[in-house]
């Protein structure tokens, strides 16, 4: 078969694309040579900017398949039915390497979700971790200054993580997680997913109730030790992406069970804990898991540019019966995601094969820097008009939602219970998890001044005297030494040349 004719951007056929043009065979170059000229000044533009967290990342794309009837809790068409199937993207991500960082990470897994329904995209954009370091949003960019590189340094610096953490024991409970077994997982396939926010759900009769998502893995829990990821890291720094991409292919296609715990909307009030705090659980024996469904991933990208890094996830996109909930964080998570896609990816990034929805997209936005098209009929392109345009309707009009209080800057930490779950967590780890535990803490705090780690300890102590014991005890066992065991090989030195 013929192959097809190669041509510049603008559909000009090329001759030749192995010489440049050329005043005689020596050189210089011609300016009129456009072919030379596209190719470099395009690929001076192949990189976007990355993600200003989670930018290292591996996506595939599947389907979440309905097995129970949950339609007493929502109205959600995703939901509507038995047996429904609806594609889907999840890109799992770490959160504070860059790009070209090493999968085999202690680190939060990010699990971002896109469903395309048929009412339009539902992304679920969670994490591995059913919590959070912080509850008020106001603390996150200061909470990532403290992951990512030192400003003169340029390295990550384990004083700013533990100073941040012991001046917020807000994340005690995502630092337990985070430095137990489950903070370094052998792959993505063997994480759980989480929504970590309270969301809502709307019935077809109106009623609302608050709603956590989670995702269980079948391929089960299975993390690595320190030593193991470093042995990972040595031979390959793309493990995770590696394990994700080779099982698709192979067709062994991994699998989650997707759970929901419900609470009654008027329950909030009534609840031990604020049940819109980001730090903390449902304990299930008060609010049992209830099965919905299984999530496949069963298709790799073709091209991993177009279809992960353009990939633009956004709590703000819900679709009806799928709500928001009072969480700080999620409000301002609802602002923050499509203004940083708009500075990432480009004001029409929506309109991309990978983020477009799979239903009908009807709006009265114009022009804009590379607008590929979406129209609305040529003379209704403002609203309301007289001309069929697209238009609101109330049957998607959510009830309204009781809210009260002065505004003010209340103080998140007030009155705020930040030891029993994470002392919880720690007292259900068996003790071998909990020596692996008090051993990854001591190894993360190599380097860190005295008094931000008895500040740390304290609330290890807060949480369970055997934790802060545990750690004391990992700590003096470790010295110092434990981060410097690289044994030096020197070259043999060159013999001096002689005159
Ligand atoms: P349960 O005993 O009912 O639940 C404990 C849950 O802890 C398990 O279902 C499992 O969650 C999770 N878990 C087990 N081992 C580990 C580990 N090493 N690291 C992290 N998570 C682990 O008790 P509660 O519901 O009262 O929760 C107790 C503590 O468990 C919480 O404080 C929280 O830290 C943790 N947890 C609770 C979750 C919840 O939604 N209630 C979810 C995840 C953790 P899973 O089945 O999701 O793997
Ligand atoms: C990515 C902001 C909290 C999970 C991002 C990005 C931003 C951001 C700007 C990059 C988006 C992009 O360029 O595509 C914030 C803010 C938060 C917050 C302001 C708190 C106020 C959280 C929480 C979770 C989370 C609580 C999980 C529960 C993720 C994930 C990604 C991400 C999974 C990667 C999405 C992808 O794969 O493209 N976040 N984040 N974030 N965030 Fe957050």
């Amino acid at each position: 078969m013929a192959k097809p004719q190669m041509t510049t951007t603008g559909g000009n056929p090329i001759a030749d694309n192995q010489n440049s043009l050329s005043a005689g065979p020596r050189g210089p170059l011609l300016l009129q040579d456009y072919q030379l000229i596209e190719k470099l000044a395009h690929q001076n533009r192949e990189r976007i900017p990355e993600r200003v967290v989670h930018a290292k990342g591996s996506g595939a794309f599947g389907t979440l398949t309905i097995t129970h009837d949950i339609t007493k809790y929502t109205k959600a068409d995703i939901f509507s039915q038995v047996g429904k199937k609806t594609d889907m993207l999840l890109r799992f991500s770490t959160v504070a390497g860059e790009r070209g960082a090493a999968d085999a990470e202690r680190d939060v897994r990010g699990w971002a979700l896109k469903f395309y329904t048929e009412e339009g995209n539902w992304d679920l954009v969670g994490n591995n971790t059913p919590v959070f370091f912080v509850r008020d949003p106001l603390k996150f960019p200061d909470f990532i200054h403290t992951q990512k590189r030192h400003p003169r340094t340029n390295m990550r610096s384990a004083t700013a993580m533990w100073d941040f953490w012991s001046l917020s024991p807000e994340s005690l409970h995502q630092v337990t997680i985070l430095m137990s077994d489950r903070g370094l997982p052998l792959s993505y396939r063997h994480t759980n997913g989480y929504g970590s926010h309270t969301y809502s759900f709307i019935n077809a009769a109106g009623e609302r109730f608050w709603v956590k998502f989670h995702f269980k893995t079948r391929q089960g829990i299975k993390t690595m030790t320190n030593r193991e990821g470093e042995q990972v890291i040595a031979k390959d720094r793309e493990s995770s992406q590696k394990d994700l991409y080779e099982a698709i292919e192979a067709g062994d296609f991994p699998q989650w069970d997707m759970q929901i715990q419900v609470m009654a909307e008027e329950d909030a009030e009534k609840c031990a804990f604020n049940p819109f705090d980001l730090t903390k659980v449902w304990p299930h024996a008060d609010y049992p898991v209830i099965p919905v469904g299984t999530l496949e991933l069963n298709r790799n990208p073709e091209n991993y540019f177009q279809e992960i890094e353009q990939s633009a996830f956004s709590p703000s996109n819900i679709v009806p019966g799928i709500s928001f909930s009072p969480d700080k964080m999620l409000q301002a998570r609802i602002f923050s995601y499509a203004d940083a896609h708009r500075y990432r990816v480009g004001t029409w990034y929506e309109a991309l094969p990978v983020n477009r929805p799979k239903s009908a997209v009807n709006h009265y936005h114009l022009d804009g820097s590379m607008n590929a098209g979406y129209s609305t009929s040529a003379n209704a392109y403002y609203e309301p008009n007289s001309f069929n345009g697209p238009a609101e309707s109330d049957r998607f009009a959510e009830p309204p939602l009781k809210i009260s209080g002065d505004a003010d800057r209340w103080n998140h930490r007030d009155g705020n219970d930040d030891y029993t779950q994470p002392g919880n967590l720690f007292r259900l780890m068996n003790p071998s998890q909990q020596q692996a535990l008090f051993n990854n803490i001591a190894e993360a705090m190599q380097g860190v001044p005295q008094e931000i780690v008895d500040r740390q300890l304290a609330h290890f102590d807060k949480a369970d005297p055997a934790y802060g014991a545990g750690v004391r005890a990992a700590l003096a066992a470790h010295g110092d030494g434990v981060t410097n065991n690289i044994s030096v090989q020197e070259e043999p030195q060159a013999e001096p040349a002689t005159a």
